[in-house]
């Protein structure tokens, strides 16, 4: 079968957070299993970009109001990835530094868009499936319906889209219609939801088939995906839930080129001993504490406004007894308040305000305990991350978080879990760990050891997610 996936971000070509990931890693299981697995992402002026080679397969040209502009789309020639990786190349809108967050994003991912059917409509021969992701391609399955210049050849080709989160939309007024390509009228409403031109909206209305990234989630948001929840329990019956894998090459902690100290299961309490000094050492923690990480996006929908005031109050509970390191940057008020954290808590407390992949790996490896206490986390890929490299997993029973975790009070457990994003339900987590650590001596390494063992490969999603295509063929 040949897929053909369409999304924003693809690791490690682009990536801003688990969306990256899972376009990084989920073709090429797709190839593994034998199937032709093609991604197309904007051309972004990142590293990546730069280190490897690329061959141009197609130019054209397109229209974005009565704008003309020019895309190119270049191929990665030595198959790096395990996948096809095409990059949609148009001057001035795509090949900017940030993959998100310009005034312009609407107009940008709307040409993207454009200009990905109009590169596929041309080919010769057509895939079978094409799978996109987020909003920011919401309105392909709309365009290869009802766009003048693709339904012709498109319209047939069944589609998927998966929504990796519902709190974006994507949303635009309808005064910007004129940025979409030209498309048949009477199916306008299609683009509608409250009286806005609503790219995620438009995506679950049209595509062949919907999916989310857990089964919680997809239970969760026809009780809360903002404002969109009438339109995810009307559109359940061709809703699925998907949990999303990992890859386990990439997050390995035996290989990983980001780690000085390798481990594996048998080797997991000196492994991350080693890498716990080395983490420790960089941020003037001790290492004989317990040590808590926090690693993502410091915005709401992750509780991040929480930590200050729950790690102020952890640390005045367990003075001189456990350690918390924080990874990660956005709002500015939360990372500011993390900051200033540090020199009065110094030495319990080290910041990292930024995006800084090795730092991520080299956390999951010396980390005792990973914390999410998320307000809203579709799937989550850092706890799995986190049980791969032996720690142990803190997270708020929501979405993903709720469908992979299991408290150690229950049978099989091996987490912990919390019900409320409050700072006393982090805090009584956090001293459940700290009993944990310190009381009950070998407890610790088992848990590591069982945790290490859990097989969260994508191997299992790419089965599932073939199922899905095969049904739509
Ligand atoms: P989300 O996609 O909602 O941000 P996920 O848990 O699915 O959350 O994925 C987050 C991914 O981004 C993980 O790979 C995590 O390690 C990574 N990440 C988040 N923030 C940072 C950061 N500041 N530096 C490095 N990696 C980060
Ligand atoms: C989103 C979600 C996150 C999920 C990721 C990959 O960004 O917030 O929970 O793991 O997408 O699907």
């Amino acid at each position: 079968m040949e897929i053909v996936h369409v999304a924003a971000e693809c690791f490690p070509m682009a990536k801003a957070g688990g969306l990256g990931d899972v376009i990084g890693a989920l073709p090429k299981y797709q190839v593994l299993q034998g199937h032709v697995a093609k991604v197309v992402v904007p051309m972004y002026r990142t590293e990546f970009l730069y280190q490897q080679q690329w061959e141009l397969v197609h130019e054209s040209s397109q229209y974005i109001g009565s704008q003309f502009f020019h895309y190119s789309v270049i191929k990665e020639k030595s198959n790096r990835l395990g996948f096809d990786l095409y990059l949609v190349d148009i001057n001035g809108l795509l090949d900017r530094e940030k993959i998100y967050g310009y005034p312009d994003d609407t107009e940008r991912f709307i040409a993207f868009q454009n200009a990905v059917c109009d590169w596929i409509y041309s080919w010769t021969h057509l895939p079978d499936l094409i799978h996109c992701h987020d909003h920011h391609t919401g309105l392909v399955p709309f365009l290869m319906q009802y766009g003048y210049d693709f339904k012709e050849r498109l319209s047939t080709i069944p589609s998927v889209f998966t929504v990796h989160n519902a709190q974006y939309n994507g949303a635009f007024s309808w005064e910007q219609k004129y940025l979409l390509p030209a498309c048949d009228m009477l199916h306008w409403s299609l683009l509608d939801w409250h009286g806005q031109i609503n790219p995620l909206a438009t995506a679950v209305k049209t595509a062949w088939r919907v999916t989310t990234v857990s089964k919680g989630y997809l239970q969760e948001l026809t009780n809360s995906a903002a404002g969109l929840e009438h339109l995810f329990a009307h559109e359940k019956e061709k809703s699925s839930g998907i949990l999303n894998g990992i890859d386990t090459e990439i997050w390995d902690p035996a290989h990983d080129p980001y780690l000085l100290f390798h481990y594996t299961v048998k080797t997991v309490a000196q492994g991350k001993r080693q890498n716990k000094e080395e983490l420790c050492r960089r941020f003037g923690l001790d290492s004989e504490r317990p040590l808590f990480c926090f690693i993502g996006r410091m915005v709401g929908e992750k509780a991040a406004d929480l930590l200050p005031a729950a790690i102020a109050a952890c640390v005045a509970r367990h003075p001189q007894r456990i350690s918390f390191l924080i990874l990660g940057s956005g709002e500015s008020s939360i990372e500011q308040q993390l900051d200033m954290l540090t020199e009065p808590l110094q030495g319990s407390v080290g910041v990292y305000i930024g995006y800084q992949e090795a730092l991520s790996h080299l956390m999951y490896a010396g980390a005792d305990f990973m914390l999410m206490p998320s307000r809203v986390e579709p799937c989550g890929l850092n706890q799995l991350y986190a049980l791969r490299f032996g720690t142990l997993p803190i997270v708020r029973a929501v979405g993903g978080l709720k469908d992979t975790v299991i408290d150690m009070g229950d049978k099989g457990g091996f987490g912990i879990r919390f019900e409320q994003a409050t700072v006393e339900d982090i805090m009584h987590a956090v001293d459940r760990a700290v009993t944990l650590y310190y009381d009950q001596p070998g407890h610790l390494e088992h848990f590591r050891e069982q945790v290490m063992e859990i097989d969260h490969s994508w191997r299992h999603a790419a089965k599932q997610y073939l199922q899905l295509y095969k049904s739509i063929q």
